[in-house]
């Protein structure tokens, strides 16, 4: 039988890692179980709740989220949990040998949901240092993340986890996560381009020549691309991560600094990326080197092959 998750992970760090992100593992099995019939149960559409996102917060939003801080709290080791679904981080009293923060997305592409698309689920893990408090332990920059995960909820349900030493797949198979790839790579320049086009009237200003530039075929040495979307994150991370190319979410009118999250979306991918040989960034800056004001902070985003990132990084004149 293939490597299990808390093998691979326990072979390179420490047990405390391993069972912290093996229970993670476990979460996403439940949320996927769940997501499988969700149409069956009830539990699709809106809960009748407003997250501090101001989004609607769906059922399974809710469910997911409910469901990590179930077994994050069962964990002695995690201090503290913050959760796109919650406004303020869950502390975890009592615990003071407690070593991580777990900050997560627990349902990324909601809009996904009752059409059957991929979601999934985002992890990033800090940690919790002696002397430090957990506000400042949860407000460290992305170079300091222990680790990071996804789950692809999709055909297959696929877990890609980075603790620094590469990036690793895993597929989930009777309840279990099996290994599937080992140190993969992303393509140093690949074949798409993945934005909501439509908002391409405002970002036409900061992006504008990188825009046309990929139509055009003239943003990276005459190479033609094609366009694909599927508003999951991680869905469109996860097939630049496999076929290379890049994905942008630039500022727009309703999302001034960026629609995605730094602590739970951009910050967690962005670790992957970089351990997978990709880059990430602001139009200006690296991604995890940017320190975060307060937990939802947003940003706009680059990320993906080496080639693409730079080409846009050095074509946009207004930086946001
Ligand atoms: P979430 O469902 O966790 O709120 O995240 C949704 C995000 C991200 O998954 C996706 O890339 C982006 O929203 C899509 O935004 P648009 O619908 O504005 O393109
Ligand atoms: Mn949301
Ligand atoms: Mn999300
Ligand atoms: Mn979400």
């Amino acid at each position: 039988m293939a490597m299990t998750l808390f093998q691979h992970v326990r072979q390179r760090h420490t047990p405390e890692l391993a069972a912290l992100i093996t229970a993670i593992a476990d979460g996403a099995a439940t949320i996927e179980r769940r997501i499988r019939t969700a149409g069956l149960d009830d539990i699709l559409g809106a809960a009748g709740s407003e997250n501090v996102q101001g989004e609607a917060q769906q059922k399974l939003d809710v469910l997911a989220d409910n469901t990590l801080i179930e077994v994050l709290k069962a964990l002695p080791s995690v201090a503290a949990v913050v959760s796109e679904e919650d406004e303020e981080p869950v502390i975890f009293e009592g615990r003071p040998n407690a070593k991580f923060i777990a900050i997560f997305d627990p349902l990324d592409g909601s809009s996904n949901i009752d059409v059957n698309v991929n979601v999934g689920t985002i992890v990033s893990i800090q940690a919790l240092k002696p002397g430090v408090s957990v506000r400042e332990a949860i407000l460290q920059p992305g170079t300091e993340q222990i680790a990071a995960l996804y789950v692809n909820y999709g055909p297959s349900t696929i877990l890609v986890y980075t603790a620094g030493n590469g990036v690793h797949a895993f597929t989930l198979a009777e309840g279990e996560f099996l290994l599937s790839s080992e140190d993969m790579k992303m393509p140093e320049q690949g074949p798409y381009y993945s934005m909501n086009e439509g908002n391409i009237g405002e970002s036409q200003l900061v992006y504008g020549k990188a825009i046309s530039r990929f139509r055009d075929g003239t943003l990276v040495g005459g190479k033609k691309y094609s366009s694909r979307y599927v508003g999951s994150f991680i869905a469109d991370f996860h097939r630049t991560l496999l076929k290379g190319g890049v994905f942008l979410y630039p500022p727009t009118k309703k999302a001034p600094n960026g629609k995605l999250r730094l602590l739970y979306e951009a910050n967690p991918l962005s670790f992957i990326a970089e351990q997978a040989g990709g880059a990430a960034s602001n139009g200006r800056y690296r991604i995890l080197e940017i320190v975060p004001t307060e937990p939802h902070v947003r940003t706009p985003l680059i990320i993906g092959s080496q080639s693409e990132v730079a080409a846009i990084g050095g074509l946009i004149s207004i930086s946001p």
